[in-house]
């Protein structure tokens, strides 16, 4: 950098910072009441601000003009375990060319920190904040993959596991060790009864695989908090040095060049006694306070909030629009919601669903998805269900059996995920292929089955492409792929059936792409040609007007969105039967952006799991 860039670069740091530093000051003395460690916490910003290289500056510039960079309906993500989809960053690397060729311009890598084998919850156990692991490659081949999707226009993801560390972090190790220092990091007790009286209130994450929110450490004769497995515990934000140390290990994680920070289990980084331990509201300080540290240091980086929670306790991560938190969340009840449409064929809650979403600000990016690589939970809205006559626990009873494939003539072929014997809740695993039936009905060679579950498929895909934000795809799931059962044989998975939806990227698959008469290359290109037309489209982007719009048919779901002059209906058929939607507000003629036909579409007839998408024109 020569010293004339340099030295703007420096007079923009002071400008974000001094746009920031009283509303930040004042969070953290309300925290913490330190001066002395937000002083260090402004000195290492400005030494990150520095060490940062001049490309992602001038990302950082590009981005903070054009605020809205990611809002464009031409976002399409794709999220992937390194060793299933390259082996190694250089291997995704070589990849590269594919995720173009599959328009995907937005890749989050999965865990790929350091941790140790057979203890990291699918990576999600930091050992070390700022070492790969070692099988991936070396920091220098992340930074050269994350420079490398800069130049084909890929943004780059990554998690940020702050809620835990593994117990062999350093922290940790000294910390059982006995090293008082490290100890307050966590949360450590010398008997039972603080755990007892936290057990109270507090929910279990895994009560199957990992139940209760303590671990006794025989050897130090404690015990620690650990919300997750037993060998993730939980931090202690109450301990500024906690705070810092994170922010300076997000702000290293931002340096490699990632441009999209996904806040792992973010409402739980906060602890107080009675309470569930849940989204408590100085999560919300800490999570502003990061959104400040970014936009001084970092502002081309996107915070995305992984916050699996009621709808209801979701939207507040957005902030507000004069103080936001995180820049996008994942769009988890729509989701959920989804599923549940799938398995009774009645879409009111999807469209009380999708109504509450569209009301909410434009500001707000959601990140759409079908599934992800965790379970999927029955996060419903309960009390709108029993208006409907379902009621809570036979209705779980009845999604845990059909995408089990034993009730309401259902294909599908999950697996149950944490059985909870006492709330006889259970979550629940599988690839969308096999959740829509597409495995079953290769199984049992039932040619009218797969056509079905095939078209549902790329149906539920259409209508996600219809929702607000980002589409985010499994990787895998663009060429069908099915449940990978062989977890069950692999002592370190086992145990956790997320690994059925999470096997390796089959890569012949996709050899067959150009040959037409099979699963993978019909899914695939049919998916190809939607996401090209949403890209086409301006009323695709996540800042478009959204609403849905009554079909007089209870299996039927239509969708509008509207900008610049730009009007698309979106219609979806959640059943195997035919069906017949009355579009009320269908005035005049529209074009159908598939067929290229022009229809009225006030009586649409719907194939079975079919679906239109319709131009006003
Ligand atoms: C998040 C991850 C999940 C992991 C958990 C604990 O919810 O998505 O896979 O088990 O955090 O880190």
């Amino acid at each position: 950098m020569t010293r004339k860039v340099e030295k703007s670069m420096d007079r923009l740091f002071e400008e974000r910072w001094n746009r920031h530093k009283d509303e930040m000051r004042w969070l953290y003395m309300e925290l913490y009441d330190n001066g002395d460690m937000f002083a260090e916490l402004e000195e290492k910003m400005r030494s990150f601000a520095k060490e940062r290289n001049a490309t992602l500056k001038k990302l950082d510039k590009q981005r903070e003009t054009d605020k809205d960079w990611y809002k464009s309906g031409d976002m399409l993500g794709m999220m992937l375990y390194i060793d299933n989809f390259g082996g190694t960053f250089k291997g995704v690397q070589d990849k590269i060319s594919y995720l173009e060729k599959s328009g995907v311009n937005y890749v989050h890598l999965m865990p790929f920190l350091d941790v140790t084998e057979g203890k990291s919850d699918g990576g999600y156990a930091v050992k070390d904040f700022r070492k790969p692991q070692k099988r991936f490659g070396t920091i220098e081949d992340l930074q050269a993959l994350t420079t490398k999707c800069h130049e084909k226009g890929i943004c780059v993801c990554s998690d940020f596991v702050m809620n835990h560390t593994s117990e062999d972090h350093e922290w940790a190790k000294r910390a059982r060790a006995g090293e008082g220092e490290y100890m307050s990091r966590y949360f450590f007790y010398d008997n039972d009864y603080i755990p007892g009286e936290y057990e109270k209130t507090v929910p279990q994450v895994f009560p199957t695989t990992a139940p209760g929110n303590f671990t006794w450490l025989p050897e130090r004769k404690h015990y620690v908090m650990t919300s997750f497995y037993p060998y993730q515990w939980d931090l202690n934000y109450k301990n500024p040095r906690v705070f810092n140390e994170m922010m300076y290990n997000f702000l290293f994680l931002a340096n490699q060049g990632i441009d999209i920070v996904r806040l792992d289990a973010v409402p739980y980084i906060w602890k107080e006694l009675g309470t569930t331990c849940r989204n408590l509201p100085k999560v919300h300080t800490i999570v502003r306070l990061m959104r400040m540290v970014s936009e001084v240091v970092c502002p081309g980086v996107l915070l995305l909030g992984e916050v699996v929670m009621a709808p209801e306790k979701v939207v507040p991560y957005f902030g507000s629009v004069e103080k936001p938190e995180c820049h996008m969340l994942y769009n988890v009840t729509t989701m959920a919601t989804t599923w549940h449409t799938v398995a009774t064929r009645d879409v009111r809650l999807l469209k009380r669903q999708l109504d509450t979403i569209d009301e909410l600000p434009k500001d707000y990016v959601f990140l759409n998805y079908l599934r992800c690589h965790d379970d999927i939970g029955w996060g419903l809205d309960y009390g709108f269900l029993s208006q409907l006559g379902m009621e809570e626990v036979p209705h779980k009873n009845y999604l845990n059996d059909f995408f089990l494939g034993k009730a309401g003539k259902s294909n599908s072929c999950g697996e149950l995920y944490n059985y909870d014997p006492v709330t006889q809740d259970a979550r629940f695993c599988g690839t969308t292929a096999s959740l829509c039936g597409i495995e079953t009905a290769l199984l049992k060679k039932d040619k009218t089955a797969l056509k079905k579950a095939i078209d549902l498929d790329v149906m539920l895909h259409a209508y996600m492409f219809m929702q607000n934000g980002i589409p985010i795809l499994y990787s895998g799931d663009e060429v069908a792929q099915l449940n990978d059962h062989s977890y069950r044989e692999d002592p370190l998975k086992k145990e956790d059936s997320r690994y059925l939806h999470r096997g390796k990227m089959q890569w012949e698959k996709v050899e067959h792409l150009q040959d037409g008469d099979n699963v993978e290359s019909e899914v695939y290109q049919r998916l190809r040609k939607l996401e090209n037309i949403r890209k086409a489209h301006v009323a695709f982007c996540s800042d478009s007007a959204a609403w849905t719009v009554e079909t007089y048919d209870q299996s039927t779901l239509c969708m509008g969105r509207y900008k610049d002059g730009e009007k698309i209906l979106g219609v979806f058929n959640f059943s195997e039967e035919e069906r017949m939607a009355w579009i009320q507000e269908a005035d005049g003629l529209y074009e159908d952006l598939l067929t290229g036909k022009f229809i009225k579409p006030e009586g649409l007839t719907m194939q079975p799991y079919g679906f239109y998408w319709l131009k006003k024109i």
